[in-house]
């Protein structure tokens, strides 16, 4: 604890807490010239309802058999996601929200993040995010319920394309227990398929609501 202390005085005494060091930055001048920023809040014109977004973006029924009828809310800090919108990846590393206007207080939700282009997703397959159950209605539903997968990074990996990544939200019909086998498995395999996912965890088919947007990264020199 004192050590902390002192450490904090001594970044505050920087000027700013949490700055570099001086020495530090005459070290890293060079590649910090080169680092990107982020200007300004991204938002993005809603055109399409959420069925049709999912079909034209060949999610629907490619991974999921029935598209989302209602859209999710969702962004992250300095960008809106707006089904199927692309958005910087740099934007995507800070903590998102999702929310659903529409839920009720009488349920709990199944929230599923999904990368639909990651590493071994050939559809029906897509690369798991995360998934949350046991979720109550609430502003962030990311934050609530019990993790069932722990969320791994969204961010793409280098020269792999464009990426479609998305949160589901399906009502539950009953308590799911977070820590049984099967999330442990899917844990480690990242492998999930949405339709059949329903089925072995008493879920309704059919998902309440859903949202998405497409990100890419990619070298800019010649290398
Ligand atoms: C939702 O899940 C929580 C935690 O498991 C539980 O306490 C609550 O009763 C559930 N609510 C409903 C409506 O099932």
């Amino acid at each position: 604890m004192r050590l902390l202390v002192i450490l904090f005085v001594a970044l505050g005494s920087y000027g700013v807490l949490g700055d570099y060091p001086l020495g530090f930055k005459r070290v890293l001048i060079k590649d910090v010239s080169a680092c990107t920023c982020i200007s300004s809040y991204q938002k993005a014109a809603l055109k399409l309802s959420a069925p049709l977004a999912f079909k034209k973006f060949g999610i629907s029924p490619q991974y999921m058999p029935i598209p989302p009828k209602d859209k999710l809310k969702g962004g992250f800090v300095t960008a809106s996601v707006e089904l199927g919108n692309y958005i910087d990846p740099l934007r995507t590393i800070d903590p998102a929200f999702i929310s659903y206007p529409k839920g009720k207080e009488s349920v709990n939700y199944t929230l599923i993040l999904i990368d639909f282009d990651g590493h071994q997703a050939n559809a029906p397959n897509a690369r798991l995010l995360a998934i949350n159950v046991n979720v109550p209605n609430s502003k962030n539903l990311i934050i609530g319920g019990d993790i069932a997968v722990p969320l791994i990074s969204p961010v793409p990996s280098l020269g792999t394309g464009i990426h479609r990544i998305g949160g589901i939200l399906y009502e539950q019909k009953a308590h799911i227990d977070p820590e049984q086998i099967e999330f442990l498995k899917l844990a480690k395999s990242r492998v999930i398929q949405l339709g059949q996912f329903t089925y072995t965890y008493n879920i309704k088919p059919e998902p309440l609501a859903g949202t998405f947007y497409t990100t890419e990264v990619k070298s800019c020199g010649k290398h």
